[in-house]
């Protein structure tokens, strides 16, 4: 037995299957396996994470995050942990792991788009500094949905803020 260990590392390939199922238990359009492959192979400015967690002798991935570097700006996208394993701190290890990641690839920012409904998803980002920048009207297409632009404007201020404590 043994305590749970989370630890982050970066997804590959083999990562694949169980992602698609926290996936498919996450969101109304999951992502095919195809957009995986292609993203963690043939897309040099998309950057994938995992959340696992060790206990005894056996590893199981409850989560994963996507960013894509785009200049100065780290773009989330895709965020999930499974539905059994929410409420423990995972989602923001997550992110503040690709925080740290995006600010040494040279980000100053990190932007993301979330559901307006979403609000516990909303409710994390505001935790960590996101800011409301713009609503992106009817922008999901499964239930015309707007989404909200969050904005993290001072990456480097929050990595410095943390490094401090
Ligand atoms: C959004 C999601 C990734 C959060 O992951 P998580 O591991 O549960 O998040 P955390 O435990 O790190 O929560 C961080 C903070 O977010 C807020 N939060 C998260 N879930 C919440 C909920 N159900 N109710 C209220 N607040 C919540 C809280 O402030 C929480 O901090 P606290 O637990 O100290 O109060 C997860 O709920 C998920 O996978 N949802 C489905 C997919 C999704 O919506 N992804 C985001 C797309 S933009």
């Amino acid at each position: 037995m043994g305590p749970n260990r989370l630890g982050i590392r970066k997804m590959t390939a083999d990562d694949i299957p169980t992602v698609l199922e926290i996936d498919h238990q996450s969101f109304p359009v999951p992502w095919s396996e195809r957009t995986y492959r292609l993203e963690l192979t043939g897309n040099p400015s998309a950057h994938f994470f995992v959340a696992e967690l060790s206990s005894g002798g056996t590893a199981k991935v409850v989560g994963y995050l996507g960013y894509w570097l785009i200049v100065d700006e780290a773009h989330i996208s895709t965020l999930a942990v499974a539905p059994g394993m929410r409420r423990r701190g995972i989602g923001k290890q997550l992110l503040k792991t690709a925080f740290r990641s995006a600010g040494r690839q040279g980000a100053d920012r990190v932007s993301l788009e979330v559901r307006a409904s979403n609000a516990d998803a909303i409710r994390m980002y505001e935790s960590l500094g996101f800011e409301l920048h713009s609503r992106k009207p009817e922008y999901y297409r499964d239930n015309g949905e707007d989404a909200l632009v969050m904005i993290l404007y001072d990456l480097l201020g929050w990595i410095e803020g943390v490094r401090e404590v």
